[in-house]
């Protein structure tokens, strides 16, 4: 989910060159507009304050075993099953449910 049109346009031209434009959905909306209940993987790229209010988001709606790849910023009280560094950027990688720790 993205919410400026731009940004998704270059998403899905993206995904095309690369070939995977099948195997990824990119929405202009909302991102608490949009249910996530068929979702296999979520990659976010948002900053913290958004990371925290999706946390009970995704304990709500993602099912057993979906994976959420945070970029940059974690999801505060979520431990996450593996975490790495590509380009200078940090990245976090969850599967549903994620063990949870102390805030
Ligand atoms: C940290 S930037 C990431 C930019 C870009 N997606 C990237 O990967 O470089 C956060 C992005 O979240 C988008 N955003 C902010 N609030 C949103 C919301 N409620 N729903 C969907 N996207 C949102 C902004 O438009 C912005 O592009």
């Amino acid at each position: 989910m993205e919410l400026d049109p731009e940004l998704v346009r270059l998403a899905r031209e993206t995904a095309k060159s690369k070939g995977i434009e099948d195997r990824a959905t990119f929405i202009e909306a909302h991102i608490l507009d949009v249910n996530l209940a068929d979702a296999t993987l979520v990659l976010c790229y948002v900053y913290p304050t958004a990371s925290e209010a999706l946390r009970p988001k995704f304990e709500s709606e993602l099912k057993s075993g979906a994976r959420v790849v945070m970029e940059s910023f974690d999801i505060p009280g979520w431990k996450p099953v593996k975490t790495a560094d590509r380009g200078g950027k940090s990245f976090y990688l969850y599967i549903m449910p994620p063990e949870t720790t102390k805030i």
